[in-house]
């Protein structure tokens, strides 16, 4: 028998018990909505609005002076935000940075781990990968002569969408020189097993780098433990830093001495940058992945949202998460799945194999439904063919909003308000 129930105040008693309930008040969720978007931008908080605020108040007050000046100078501030950042994903301080933009530091990385050599020289990846990630994949075997028809090799997807370990394994031949794939999969919300991809990647001598996107900030990481060689993600999703935020690198402390390819001064030598030498010598720690001037504001609010990250504890958001997920499942499963609704989850079911997000699926009129639930105040998105995502962030979404949209989807179909859109 199931944990779960399907009434209302088997909901609210679930909000109750929850450890994390007080973080919610920290967001501003936006007026009569159910916000289930945090997968593609993270909310406001009041948190990120303070430490904004603060940058802001420096720039008025002491100008240059900021740099070196005032609590937290704006030189060290990407390489703090990066150590608010590491034990997230398993890594030790100097081993994050906060830099640059999600593809923009995929180039600075292949810059520096995609080194094709006569008969190995073949990057492997698979077909759901974000595309992005894909266009700069294919630039960097261009830009080495590479043909990417022919040294592109991508891991086709399952019946189900779903990717397999074990088929992603199979193609681990001598000829390839670096892996890349998402930790989660922005589409399904599978979660790899980061681990077993990296231990054979390495048995065959493949370097392997996780687009860790849809993971960071709702599913714990261990990097080093893992000995994954680099990982990169964006800041504007569960880390909640706003839109365009600026993004992270993560290089394992064994690849410190390899060199940054896109160079620039902000890599340089932390302690030497103001000596301006025209040698380039980085600094050893992911910060000489740095290529240009941190983007002070952009990053002003990462810092007030990864300190209530860091309050409320990855393992404990992690926790949160897969019983939010299970229970939309337990749900859907109960209400959604007959006819006439016909939806049916496009996640994995086993709780160690999925992100944050849920999947949702349906064959027919996904696109309107979608738009049925947003003229509702309950934001979703669409990614094609015929999926809804829904994001189910812990530090603000509740088991009854959970309730809520899987009702309001009940009645979308019954009352076939899809039709008007
Ligand atoms: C998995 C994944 N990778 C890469 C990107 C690209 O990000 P950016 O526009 O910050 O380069 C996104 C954007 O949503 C994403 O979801």
């Amino acid at each position: 028998m199931s944990q779960y129930k399907t009434d209302l105040p088997f909901a609210r008693k679930l909000d109750t018990a929850d450890p994390l309930k007080v973080f919610r008040t920290r967001f501003y969720i936006p007026g009569n909505t159910i916000y289930m978007d945090g997968n593609s931008l993270g909310l406001l908080s009041k948190d990120s609005e303070i430490t904004l605020q603060h940058n802001l108040e420096k720039w008025k007050n002491l100008a240059i002076d900021g740099w070196l000046e005032g609590d937290r100078p704006w030189f060290y501030y990407a390489e703090e935000i990066g150590k608010l950042t590491a034990p997230l994903v398993g890594a030790e301080p100097d081993e994050v940075i906060a830099t640059g933009s999600t593809t923009v530091n995929l180039h600075a990385l292949l810059s520096t781990f995609f080194k094709p050599k006569p008969g190995k020289n073949k990057i492997l990846t698979d077909e759901t990968n974000f595309p992005s990630d894909i266009y700069a994949l294919k630039s960097h075997l261009k830009l080495h002569g590479l043909d990417p028809d022919f040294h592109l090799v991508m891991v086709p997807a399952e019946r189900d969408g779903t990717l397999s370990e074990g088929r992603i394994i199979k193609q681990m031949d001598e000829d390839i020189a670096l892996a890349l794939f998402q930790s989660v999969i922005f589409t399904t919300s599978q979660l790899l097993d980061v681990a077993t991809l990296t231990r054979e990647a390495h048995k065959n001598e493949i370097l392997i780098g996780f687009d860790c996107s849809h993971s960071a900030g709702v599913v714990p990481h261990a990097f080093d433990k893992n000995d994954i060689d680099f990982a990169f993600w964006c800041g504007y999703k569960y880390l909640n830093g706003g839109p365009g935020s600026p993004a992270f690198i993560y290089i394992n402390k064994k690849h410190f001495e390899a060199e940054p390819l896109m160079a620039g001064w902000f890599g340089y030598k932390k302690e030497k940058q103001f000596e301006m030498s025209l040698e380039f010598d980085h600094e050893r720690s992911a910060g000489g992945w740095q290529i240009s001037s941190p983007v002070i504001l952009g990053l002003s609010p990462l810092e007030g949202s990864l300190k209530i990250i860091n309050k409320a504890g990855i393992e404990q958001i992690r926790a949160k998460s897969t019983k939010l997920t299970a229970y939309f499942i337990f749900l859907a499963d109960q209400i959604l799945a007959k006819n006439p609704y016909n939806f049916y989850i496009g996640t994995p079911r086993d709780p160690d194999k999925r992100g944050g997000h849920i999947a949702l699926k349906r064959d027919t009129e996904i696109r309107k439904i979608n738009k049925a639930l947003k003229s509702r105040g309950i934001i979703t998105d669409f990614r094609p063919p015929n999926i809804i995502r829904l994001a189910l962030a812990p530090l603000y979404n509740t088991f009854q909003e959970v309730w809520e949209v899987v009702y309001a989807l009940k009645e979308i179909i019954e009352k076939r308000e899809y039709m008007k859109f």
